[in-house]
């Protein structure tokens, strides 16, 4: 049998943003890293699932590269609603030009990444222009028989609150997005990551996740319909892939 081919996720490490509850979020990705660094087998690449930098800064970006780049495997970004394109493109050496959507393919080997920008400049909430729609059919249009994980910040999930949806990706971009996947089986998974909570669901008969962010955590109410942000235990999710089978298993860490 194929050995597991494993893809870390880490989600919203917000850098940059002021420290809750004596909490930087420096140290909270710096944690994060230490424990995918101690797992007894490393993973094979780490995708970074937006909110890298709480101002999009390059500054932000260098210390996001500094501390995962210590794992020493390479990195897969997409940009967050708090990141800024042109300058996560300029940090990461992502293709495409300037402040243009950051939609790519990458072939990990045994696994295919496929990432689809969610942002829409100067909104919370998620979207996607139908010239990314037609991107991402291509994209996986172009290598049907691997395994493949397609990727986005704004996870297409309902969340059980008007609110919350209101700020992740509304109803029809989740159908806009359903009716792209659902012709393409080899999709195994789809995740995100922004609300700050693991969360699942499935899309075109997919599973859905939303990684936990590597900072602050969410804490919904569901009666009075809110959301709140609290320092907590940070997290990761792994993606394993052997043969053909999707595993996605969630770590928390304690500060
Ligand atoms: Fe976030
Ligand atoms: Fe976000």
């Amino acid at each position: 049998m194929s050995r597991a081919f494993v893809l870390a996720q880490i989600s919203d490490p917000h850098l940059g943003e002021r420290p809750r509850d004596g909490v930087k979020p420096k140290r909270c990705l710096r944690a994060v890293v230490d424990a995918l660094g101690r797992l007894p087998n490393r993973p094979d690449a780490v995708l970074v699932s937006g909110d890298l930098a709480e101002h999009g800064k390059a500054k932000e970006y260098r210390l996001a590269i500094e501390l995962v780049g210590r794992l020493g495997v390479p990195i897969h970004a997409l940009p967050g609603n708090h990141d800024d394109r042109a300058t996560m493109r300029a940090a990461f050496g992502i293709p495409g030009s300037g402040d243009a959507p950051i939609d790519y393919a990458v072939d990990l080997g045994p696994l295919r990444l496929v990432v689809i920008d969610s942002t829409i400049p100067g909104e919370i909430r998620g979207g996607f222009e139908p010239e990314q729609l037609a991107r991402l059919e291509a994209n996986l249009a172009a290598d049907p028989e691997r395994p493949t994980i397609v990727a986005t910040h704004h996870p297409p999930l309902p969340t059980g609150m008007a609110d919350w949806d209101a700020v992740n990706l509304p109803p029809s971009e989740r159908r806009a997005l359903a009716d792209v996947v659902a012709g393409h089986p080899q999709v195994k998974a789809i995740v995100g990551g922004h609300l700050h909570r693991v969360a699942a669901s499935a899309l075109a008969g997919r599973p859905v996740l939303a990684a936990p962010s590597a900072y602050l955590q969410a804490r919904p109410d569901f009666a009075a319909e809110t959301v709140s942000l609290y320092a907590s235990a940070p997290g990761f999710a792994l993606h394993v892939l052997r043969g053909e089978d999707l595993s996605t298993q969630v770590e928390v860490i304690h500060l």
